[in-house]
């Protein structure tokens, strides 16, 4: 557990997200208008209408960002600070998308005899057809499942989600945006939205997305092959060079049997614990050391990287390797020492 780190409460670099989402949002929706109002044929347009459709655009527009943070931080970690600020951005996705359904709800349900939530869901029956399927029956179960991970990522959540729920809960993310693209398709089938357009949108966002997803496990595959490679089973292994990793940051290894090793650089020495953070299995080489202590990225458990244990009064602990520096290459034994246990660091020639 972190001691003095703190990611959720507002810092310097939050505030300075936060801003830029913020304003990322305003310009969106301006230009969005601002085009549309140029643009449509004012007979069949509404100032409504183009309102529902630049929040609905924007929102699906911040749901790629969201999706393509995790893979642009496992191929370069110039993405990183992306990877540690996503949760406002999360948040931040499901107002707009929000924002999108209440006054797509209040603007094509609301005048009617029936309660405007009813009438979402009864109106139209048609779920055998595809030109009028009820469209917005699948943007309201992705806009559950926004609000779902929205209202968890408070660290009170955090804390009292087991791992395995919370892996569950993000991986929905994938469904959302699966049911996202139909709304978006299903609808222009409908007559709603931009047809055409809206279409090319969604196919370019959908081969980006999954581009990106595809390079990041072939790079990280490829990463794995090569330390594998180099290591004769049961023996040190050999991590490669010290210099190619920066002050305070990691590099991951694999060993044969599976476990994922973190060596951290910082003040002319290396350490390796566990890659997998004890909160909930954050990547800690993928986070840097903060204040002496390996900081895992995900919610800022802090590890000293000598014993792997939370400073004080935290009592969590990852493991530890021993390790040892020959002509500028780092060799880590893949076998961990006794959780807890002081292991000597290797200093850097
Ligand atoms: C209860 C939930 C939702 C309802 C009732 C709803 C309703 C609608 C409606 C009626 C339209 C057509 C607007 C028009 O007439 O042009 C639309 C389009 C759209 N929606 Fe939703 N939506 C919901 C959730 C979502 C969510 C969660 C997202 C994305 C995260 C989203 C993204 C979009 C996009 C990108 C469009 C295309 C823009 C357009 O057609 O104008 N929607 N939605
Ligand atoms: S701090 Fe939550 S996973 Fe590491």
């Amino acid at each position: 557990m972190a001691a003095t780190y703190k990611p959720v409460l507002w810092n310097k670099h939050k505030r300075f997200y936060d801003v830029v989402i913020g304003l990322g949002i305003g310009l969106y929706l301006a230009i969005f208008v601002a085009v549309g109002m140029a643009t449509a044929d004012s007979a069949n347009t509404s100032i409504e209408i183009l309102a529902i459709s630049a929040l609905g655009a924007c929102s699906f527009f911040m749901l790629h960002i969201v999706l393509a943070i995790g893979p642009l931080a496992r191929l370069s970690t110039k993405f990183l600070p992306l990877l540690y600020n996503r949760r406002h951005l999360g948040v931040s996705l499901f107002i707009v998308a929000a924002a999108h359904a209440t006054f797509a709800t209040i603007w094509y349900h609301g005048f009617g005899v029936l309660n405007p939530l009813v009438s979402l869901f009864v109106s139209n029956p048609r779920y055998s057809a595809i030109a009028a399927f009820p469209f917005e029956s699948l943007g309201a179960f992705a806009l559950v499942i926004l609000f779902l991970m929205a209202a968890t990522s408070h660290d009170f959540w955090l804390n009292n989600l087991s791992p395995a729920v919370w892996k569950t809960l993000h991986m929905l993310i994938y469904p959302a945006y699966g049911a996202v693209v139909l709304h978006v398709l299903l609808g222009a089938a409908s007559g709603h939205g931009g047809s055409r357009l809206y279409v090319w949108a969604v196919a370019v966002g959908f081969a980006v997305i999954t581009g990106l997803h595809l390079t990041a496990a072939a790079v990280q595959a490829g990463r794995d092959r090569r330390t594998r490679a180099k290591t004769p089973a049961a023996d040190w292994i050999d991590a490669g060079l010290v210099d190619t990793i920066p002050e305070r940051r990691a590099r991951i290894v694999l060993t044969p049997s599976g476990t994922q090793i973190a060596l951290f650089r910082y003040d002319g020495k290396v350490s390796a614990v566990s890659n997998v953070c004890a909160h909930q299995m954050g990547p800690l080489g993928e986070g840097c050391i903060i204040d002496g202590l390996v900081t895992c990225p995900w919610h800022g458990w802090q590890y000293d990287p000598t014993t792997g244990r939370s400073p004080p009064p935290y009592t969590e602990r990852v493991d530890t390797f021993s390790i040892r520096i020959e002509t500028g290459r780092i060799f880590v034994n893949p076998k961990p020492n006794a959780k807890g246990a002081p292991t000597m660091p290797a200093a850097v020639g």
